[in-house]
């Protein structure tokens, strides 16, 4: 193992789409490395910066505040270029004159299969860099940890635009569809509307052809404006992921409605990149801490190619818990990390499944 010593210098970068909390990560891997004696550099515009070498040294005082800042005060960017070996050899190179000797990149899928392949390129090298990817993404993707950085905070604003939208919608007894991010994942969706109390949750990972999702749709619309027990307003909360676009979704909602002679006043709204900004939750502020802190300890021990996944159930600790470790916090080789997060994209993950599974048991009690 390539133990890191005080004096070493270790950098950090965020990489992909921003998600709140990212600061707080970097804050943490700041914080808890010059404790232990690093220099810490912080990477402008994720990867990009690495290859141009656009270093900033930074200590607690530069992030001072950062925890509760949403966006990534370092910048972040998706850079397609990492994908080719040489591209990687050149960051190589340039962290190597830098004289980095771990490097920490928080992100999503992307940002971390770039942290693996950069891992692997360097096997069986003498004074190889560490790097230690650590999970970054509102939309809950990444195999091995139950919850990302970000999550919490998007879920929160979810629900709080949800109970906006609902305060309109039941002053005029509309229907609303409200569309939110999650290209590949439709967790946001799923867990935004058991806790917003939607009606009804559109996923990819349902597989629904378009014909059976308007079926649904309608039939619980029908049954939820029933003249006998009408309800004051309907929420129906939309993935991204499901490729009809919304606007379409309500054009053809609208037409079965009315040739049902039931024409209900629909309304849409697409949360969008509102979903990814703002101050980071106080979960997300301590998982984000937790994780940045679990990283430094594992570039310390030299540990390579691996993410510290964010584990709700505490498990039962057997032994005193060494100061240096987090209970909470398990490590895993992010060649583990991406089959799982690439199974889970494609609906076939365990996870993906059980989250399935248990939104059919629920779906009946959504709703206010
Ligand atoms: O980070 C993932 C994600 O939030 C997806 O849900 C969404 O489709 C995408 O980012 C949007 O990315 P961009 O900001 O590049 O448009």
């Amino acid at each position: 193992m390539n133990h890191l010593q005080p004096g070493d210098r270790i950098a950090v970068l965020t990489s992909g789409g921003d998600a709140p909390g990212m600061n707080a990560a970097v804050r943490a891997v700041v914080a808890v490395g010059v404790s232990l004696g690093f220099e810490v550099l912080g990477v402008r515009w994720g990867y990009q910066g690495l290859l141009d070498g656009d270093f900033m040294p930074l200590d607690v005082r530069a992030v001072d505040d950062w925890t509760r800042r949403g966006g990534s005060e370092l910048g972040s960017s998706r850079c397609p270029a990492f994908r080719e070996a040489q591209t990687r050899a050149q960051a190589l190179r340039v962290m190597r004159d830098h004289g980095v000797r771990g490097l920490v990149v928080i992100g999503g899928d992307g940002s971390l299969s770039g942290a693996h392949a950069l891992a692997q390129d360097q096997l069986g090298m003498a004074q190889a860099i560490c790097v230690i990817g650590i999970p970054a993404s509102i939309d809950n993707d990444i195999g091995r940890t139950s919850l990302a950085i970000g999550v919490d905070t998007a879920l929160n604003t979810i629900v709080e635009a949800c109970d906006r939208i609902a305060d309109t919608a039941s002053s005029h007894a509309r229907t609303f569809i409200i569309e939110v991010m999650g290209r590949e994942c439709g967790y946001l969706a799923m867990a935004g509307a058991v806790a917003a109390g939607a009606d009804a949750v559109l996923y990819r990972e349902a597989q629904l052809g378009d014909d059976e999702l308007l079926d649904q749709l309608e039939a619980m619309v029908m049954r939820a404006y029933d003249p006998l027990h009408p309800r004051r307003r309907v929420l129906v909360i939309k993935s991204e992921g499901v490729h009809m676009p919304v606007d379409e979704l309500k054009r053809r909602l609208d037409e079965r409605l009315t040739a049902n002679g039931r024409p209900v006043d629909t309304r849409v709204t697409v949360l969008g990149h509102i979903v990814r900004g703002g101050s980071p939750s106080a979960q997300d502020r301590i998982i984000a801490a937790r994780l940045g802190h679990a990283a430094v300890r594992a570039l310390q021990r030299g540990m390579t190619d691996a993410m510290p996944g964010w584990q709700a159930s505490l498990v039962a600790a057997a032994a005193p818990i060494p100061f240096d470790m987090d209970p909470y916090v398990t490590f895993w080789p992010l060649a583990e990390v991406l089959a799982e997060t690439r199974d889970i994209s494609a609906g076939v993950s365990e996870i993906a499944q059980w989250r399935v599974r248990l939104l059919h048991e629920v779906a009946p009690f959504l709703g206010g």
